[in-house]
């Protein structure tokens, strides 16, 4: 199947709420899962949510295949999560970058909770559920978000931390910006 064209920021369907998946384990939620998958392994993303690809259903996919490499080092596992809820266990905010396919070429920062409880169902709807701490838990709340029609950049507190990946980068090493509170 032909990989699916992204849908970029200013795409109404990308500010759209999803609706939940009401019937698992069919031969549509497993094209759109297949589709899904394909999409996000030629984009080299980390995480995909349905709307993105054009369909407002409440699923999302994150984490690293085997065999792939893992550079955050927490050893995300490939996990297909639908209509995922998100529980917060740490209500301390940490700022870390972010980017997004829908929004090339630009990254920001924004703050997130520092530790969540997932749960959700896989495509047979078996019910999964993990914890996740720092970064692994910024993934699942920036592709959770998708689902609700919210992109990054709304989340950014402070707009002069929002610019061009390659600007970002320069302030970065030229260490003229902390980057972690
Ligand atoms: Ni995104």
């Amino acid at each position: 199947m032909p990989v699916k064209p992204i849908s970029k920021m200013g795409n109404l369907q990308l500010a759209e709420p999803s609706l939940p998946i009401t019937q698992f384990a069919t031969k549509e939620l497993y094209q759109l899962i297949k589709n899904m998958r394909d999409t996000m392994k030629l984009e080299d993303g980390i995480g995909l949510a349905a709307p993105q690809i054009g369909y407002n259903k409440r699923i999302i996919m994150f984490g690293y295949e085997e065999g792939e490499q893992d550079p955050t080092g927490q050893s995300i596992p490939f996990t297909i999560l639908i209509n995922p809820v998100i529980e917060v266990l740490d209500k301390t905010l940490v700022n870390g970058w972010e980017a997004c396919i829908s929004v090339p070429e630009l990254c920001g920062l924004v703050p997130r909770y520092k530790k969540i409880k997932y749960s959700g169902f896989d495509p047979e709807g078996k019910p999964i559920s993990a914890i996740a701490e720092d970064y692994y838990a910024r993934i699942l709340q920036h592709e959770t978000d998708h689902l609700d029609g919210i992109l990054y950049p709304q989340r950014i507190k402070d707009m002069r931390y929002f610019g061009f990946q390659d600007q970002i980068i320069e302030r970065i090493r030229a260490k003229k910006e902390v980057i972690h509170d």
